[in-house]
């Protein structure tokens, strides 16, 4: 599948901005990591756009219609594996890193995104310190659950200062090329 195909999918099920942008976050930060780990970027960066496929039309049962969704597709039983591993009660193992790492920017990147909305600079020169601050204020983007963004890096052996370095490179580099078909992360 090609990259083309698969915004195209994702667009025929997600239809707000929001889980758009989310979408493209996490493909930027799956392919940073990919590179990162020496991995295929383009088949982890398709996982990041297409994980929440599923979101908009099931909200309930996300990531589970995902595979449906997905089945007249190229991408084999473990992409469809890796997709459902990331559900917050699933029964698919976490066992590679692939899977790890989708855990732990899924969250996290559109955290970061959230914190680069609030600085002037945006991306440029976000620190993972500015990232730490805005977790110890309880009233900023409090859905998110601040002890899963720090337990989910534990199984990559990544500091948490690394991990944010390496999602808002990824996420500045996607910002570029993005803005260039008319998208962006940062609204
Ligand atoms: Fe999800
Ligand atoms: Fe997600």
């Amino acid at each position: 599948m090609t990259r083309e195909e698969a915004l195209f999918l994702l667009k025929k099920h997600v239809k707000t901005d929001r889980v758009l942008r989310h979408s493209l976050a996490v493909e930027a930060a799956m392919m940073a990591y990919a590179r990162k780990f020496g991995e295929d970027e383009h088949e982890w960066g398709l996982l990041g756009l297409l994980h929440d496929i599923d979101f908009e039309a099931y909200p309930d049962e996300h990531p589970h219609h995902a595979p449906e969704l997905l089945k007249d597709t190229d991408l084999d039983d473990d992409f469809i594996q890796s997709i459902l591993s990331h559900g917050s009660h699933s029964s698919i193992p976490r066992d590679t890193k692939q899977r790890q790492c989708l855990h732990a920017v899924d969250e996290m990147a559109s955290f970061i995104i959230a914190v680069a909305l609030m600085r002037p600079t945006r991306l440029e020169g976000l620190k993972a310190k500015s990232v730490k601050k805005k977790m110890k204020t309880k009233t900023f983007a409090k859905a998110v659950d601040r002890e899963e963004l720090v337990a989910s890096i534990e199984p990559l052996g990544i500091e948490f200062a690394e991990h944010v370095d390496i999602i808002v490179k990824g996420l500045m580099e996607h910002e570029a090329k993005i803005q260039k078909e008319g998208y962006s992360l940062l609204g």
